[in-house]
Formats: C-alpha cells, structure tokens, sequence
C-alpha cells in the first residue's frame, strides 16, 4: 500500500504548517487528524450532544461526516454534516470540545477507518498526535517535532495577535503546560513519540529549515 510520513507532536509545534509544506512538496495526500477531533466536538455542540455521555459522543462521531475541499481560490474549507464550518473549527472553545471529546476510547475508535482512508497513492502525510502510534504503526517516515513550552506559547500568542485576540502570553503559558501533561497522561493515546520516530526539536529553528529536515528524512 501507499508510504506514510507520521508527524506527531504537541500543540505549537508548527505541526499543522509543516505537514502542509511537506504534503505539498511531495505531491502527497493530508490528514489533519485534529480537524476530525474539533469537527465531531463541533458537531456535537450543534446537537446539543452531552459531551459526558460517553455513547452519545460516540454515536455523534460515528454520525458525523466530515469532507475535505479546496474553494476557488484553492483555500483549504472543511465542511461538517454539509456545512462549511472552516472558521468555526478553528475557534479555541472548538479544540477544547475537541481536546475533552479526543480523550475517549469510543471517539477515537469510530476515527479510526476515516482516517485509513486517506491513505491512497502517491503516499500520505498524516497530521496529529497518535499517527506512528496508533493510525499507522507501519508508516516508513515517523517525525515527532518538539519545541519548548515558551515557545510554542509565543506561537500560539502570535497567532492569535494577528487574528486580533489579545490574551496574556503567561496564562497562555500555564495552559500549555496544562495541556501537555492531559495530553500525555490519558489513557488513550498519549502524546508520546513512536520507539522509531525521528525527533526533531523546533525551537529557534525557522519552518523552511524544519521542511527541510523532514523532507531529508524521506529522501534518506
Ligand atoms: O491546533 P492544536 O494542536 O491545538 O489542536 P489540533 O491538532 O487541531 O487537535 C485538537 C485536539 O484534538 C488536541 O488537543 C488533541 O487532544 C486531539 N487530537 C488527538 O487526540 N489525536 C489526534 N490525532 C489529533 C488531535
């Protein structure tokens, strides 16, 4: 079957910007497995779905479609049940629904055959945080990226400064942190490297030099 390129890798990595490049550069698919987390937690939010009831969760996650499309401009859209809900997705009250809903087993299990799916010729680059893991074990290209908490706090700051949000950078600080130790300490998926993955640290490094390293791990 088609090669996979695992990148996993905590919040503020620069994940999501560096698996679009890579995918890009090589001509391969890509999954961004967080969308699928932050749509069925958005899509659960319009259902009014309980989101401590475990089996509502899950039949919501099994219910919900998810579809993939540029717009004319080529913009990347994500629609949800039908709608376009791109910009909702990307709201933070979306990823902590997301984060919340993420942590059970049932959730993650009904994502499971979508996110197989992507797998097609020429390859994929898969997106998230258990994808050498748990999605694709047998991938031939496993990256895990790191960078340190201030700095993904100092991404994550000026992320939301451009979009016009101002939040204090230590209290975004003291959630990262906070978020670090949920995501590598559920039961289910943790956020932790596969045995074979290679790690590359981010902090100070620029996105073409990581692009870079990615890409030459591929090529080696
Ligand atoms: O952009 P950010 O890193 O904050 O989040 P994301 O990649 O869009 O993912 C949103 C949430 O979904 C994360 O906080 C994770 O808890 C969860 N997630 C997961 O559990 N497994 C994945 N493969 C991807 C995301």
């Amino acid at each position: 079957s088609s090669p996979v390129l695992t990148i996993d890798g905590p919040s503020g990595s620069g994940k999501g910007t560096i698996s679009r490049r890579v995918a890009e550069t090589l001509g391969w698919h890509y999954l961004d497995s967080g969308a699928l987390y932050r749509a069925v937690g958005l899509a659960a939010a319009w259902e009014g779905v309980d989101l401590d009831d475990d089996e509502a969760v899950e039949a919501c996650a099994r219910r919900t479609r998810i579809r993939f499309a540029d717009d004319a401009a080529g913009e990347p859209r994500v629609f949800v049940n039908g709608q376009d809900a791109t910009d909702e997705l990307r709201l933070e009250t979306t990823g902590a629904a997301a984060s919340s809903i993420a942590a059970k087993p049932g959730v993650r299990a009904a994502l499971v055959d979508m996110q197989h799916d992507f797998r097609q010729p020429p390859g994929l680059v898969a997106d998230g945080r258990d994808m050498g893991t748990v999605i694709f074990p047998d991938a031939a290209f496993k990256v895990f990226l790191t960078a340190s908490a201030a700095e993904r706090a100092e991404r994550r700051h000026k992320q939301l400064m451009d979009k016009g949000v101002s939040v204090n950078l230590d209290s975004l600080l003291g959630e990262i942190i906070a978020r670090d130790e949920r995501d590598a300490n559920r039961a289910v998926a943790p956020l932790k490297p596969a045995p074979e993955a290679v790690i590359i640290d981010t902090t100070g490094i620029g996105i073409e030099a990581v692009v870079a390293r990615v890409l030459a791990h591929v090529h080696e």
